[in-house]
């Protein structure tokens, strides 16, 4: 399999935290990487650092062959890279429509698009997320889950080729999570991501995830198949503890 990202000897410090040491990894075309490790280990920090909302200290990453270390988030997007955030980040007094009509136009070097064509396009992704019904009303009015689907609508409205997902499960009930991971796994396939997926709920990642990076204090733990690292005697001993099936 080819590398979509080939991530090589990243760090960044804040202060005197070293959030992330010396860490390495690749993502796979097409794989579903998943990424864990306890609170605090860095893993929000490795995506910032990897989508260029924050600069390494040191360390180089490659998209598809180039170097992108030094790329501005926009530039990056551009490549085909987007993300979810952990705590939703809508623009509170747009509308689910204009919210997801700005990304498709800001996602993209389609800097000759109308927004009257952006905005059939936006109704498309919410159509995606079944929010269409939701289409006129402002992003501050939307419930938590409804706020958690246009994120995923407006990242997949940039026409991603790499999509990162920082906790989508996060302050979701039972329900709500089974419909948003089925939604991820159907945006996978309907448009043929990569994702690379960050979950504190193991049983989800058993299910979804094609390989398993684990960290902690900003440092490699284990990476293999999610049964190799679940399995995994240094990730058993920071992060799962013994019985993590119980918690399914
Ligand atoms: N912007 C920041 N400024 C200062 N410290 C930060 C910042 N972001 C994260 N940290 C620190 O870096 C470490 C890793 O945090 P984070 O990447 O959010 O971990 P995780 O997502 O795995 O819970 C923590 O000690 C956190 O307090
Ligand atoms: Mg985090």
């Amino acid at each position: 399999m080819a590398e979509i990202m080939k991530i090589r000897n990243i760090s960044k410090n804040f202060g005197g935290i070293a959030a992330v040491k010396d860490l390495s990894f690749d993502i796979y075309e097409g794989e579903t990487l998943g990424f864990i490790g306890p609170n605090g280990a860095g893993k929000s920090t490795v995506v910032n650092l990897l989508s260029g909302y924050l600069d390494t200290d040191a360390g180089s990453i490659e998209m598809n062959g180039m170097d992108i270390t030094k790329m501005k988030p926009y530039q990056r997007a551009h490549l085909g890279l987007s993300r979810t955030y952990q705590i939703p980040r809508p623009f509170p007094e747009l509308t689910a429509l204009t919210s997801v009509a700005t990304s498709a136009i800001c996602g993209k070097k389609r800097y000759n698009q109308s927004f009257e064509d952006s905005l059939v396009e936006a109704t498309h992704y919410l159509e995606f997320v079944g929010l269409f019904s939701k289409r006129s009303i402002l992003a501050r009015d939307l419930t938590f889950y409804e706020l958690r689907m246009l994120e995923l609508a407006r990242a997949l409205a940039t026409t991603p080729r790499l999509l990162f997902i920082d906790e989508v499960m996060a302050g979701l009930n039972p329900g709500e999570a089974k419909d948003a991971i089925r939604m991820i796994e159907r945006a996978k396939n309907d448009f043929g991501i990569t994702i690379f997926w960050i979950e504190h709920v193991m049983a989800v990642l058993m299910e979804a995830a094609d390989r398993i990076v684990a960290i902690n204090h900003g440092e490699k733990l284990a990476e293999g198949t999610p049964e190799e690292v679940v399995n995994n005697e240094a990730v058993i001993e920071a992060y799962l503890g013994r019985g993590w099936k119980t918690y399914a």
